[in-house]
């Protein structure tokens, strides 16, 4: 396996448009609650998530045998690879996408086979995948929208792929949600193959809590939780999530900023005569051309990290977007370098 190592030291106070987190932080609902009441035995007692469980289920409008909590997306994925996938099965993945799918079944000795992003304009490939899946299939791991292209697909593709996808776990990985409004949480009692995972560490600013949540029909949970360690997730991470969702004025908020920031971000990139995709989350990929890893350099310099991608899309940077100022910030920097 090639290490996966992100380029995560050294990111304190820099604008860190690197790693699409939220720009901002927490709710302060969030740090008010840690800070007020913590107790000795909430860090003494191994945890307890009965409370959290149902508090979130009650929010996500599931029930609390459809939900698991999980350390982060990141755990998501392991349970389901762990779970349903065994030595030398068949997993799809999609590319470029989010690199731990691949990480997670090749871990797991799984054969894992890449379905390309369309060239052109990085659209949600459906065709092609449908094409791919076979009875043999057993994981599809699709990011809605999807990282780091930004592009993402509708309801009714994805049924497709879960029609036709019928001996396969199928997850659609939600990190970026709250950005484009898509999602098949509802769908989770249709489709008995559906997964769907949420992560807190994007619009509510909770990335190092590692904290997210795995969902499906009820009976594909009693697998997963046979799977999972018992205390995976840490009681801070819990209480923070229970509290982070009550404060939806924070995220609705904090989802405007950025879509209005986007806007802004499109405007600044034509006018420097930069080429970028089109995006449905908090991040946009522009075309930096043979020059992409000496502007991540340059703007690093600068106090400003972004993401080079061209290791695996040629002479491509992801930006992530945080508010008006922020963004204003990196378009002034770019356009000294250029
Ligand atoms: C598509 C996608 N899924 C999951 C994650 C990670 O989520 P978590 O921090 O919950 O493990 C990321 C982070 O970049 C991502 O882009």
């Amino acid at each position: 396996m090639a290490p996966y190592h992100p380029p995560s030291g050294g990111r304190r106070n820099k604008l860190r448009l690197d790693f699409n987190e939220n720009t901002v932080g927490a709710s302060p609902l969030v740090l008010d609650f840690i800070k007020r009441f913590l107790t000795a035995a909430d860090l003494t007692i191994y945890p307890e998530y009965e409370h959290a469980l149902e508090d979130l289920a009650a929010h996500f409008g599931v029930s609390h045998n459809e939900l698991t909590l999980t350390n982060g997306t990141d755990e998501a994925i392991q349970l389901v690879v762990n779970t349903f996938i065994g030595d030398g099965q068949q997993v799809l993945i999609l590319k470029p996408s989010y690199a731990m799918y691949r990480f997670y079944s090749e871990l797991a000795s799984a054969k894992v086979d890449a379905v390309e992003y369309r060239p052109k304009n990085l659209a949600f490939p459906l065709e092609e995948l449908l094409e791919r899946i076979t009875p043999e299939t057993r994981g599809v791991f699709i990011s809605n929208p999807n990282n780091p292209t930004g592009t993402g697909t509708n309801v009714a593709s994805l049924e497709r792929i879960l029609d036709r996808a019928q001996n396969a776990a199928v997850l659609v990985d939600e990190a970026y949600y709250e950005f484009c409004g898509v999602t098949m949480l509802s769908f989770l009692r249709n489709w008995p193959n559906l997964f769907v995972s949420r992560t807190f560490s994007k619009v509510y600013g909770m990335a190092a809590m590692r904290c997210g949540c795995l969902f499906s029909r009820e009976e594909n949970m009693t697998y997963v939780r046979k799977a999972q360690s018992p205390y995976s997730v840490n009681m801070l991470a819990a209480m923070a999530a229970r509290i982070a969702v009550q404060d939806r004025k924070f995220v609705e908020d904090y989802v405007t900023e950025v879509l209005a920031a986007r806007e802004f971000l499109y405007v600044g990139l034509e006018r420097l005569g930069v080429p970028y995709y089109m995006s449905q989350a908090n991040f946009v990929l522009f075309r930096a051309g043979d020059r992409a890893v000496e502007i991540r350099d340059e703007l690093k310099r600068r106090g400003v990290l972004v993401r080079d991608r061209s290791y695996e899309l040629p002479g491509c940077v992801r930006v992530t977007v945080g508010t008006h100022d922020q963004v204003e910030k990196f378009l002034k920097e770019l356009e000294a370098i250029l």
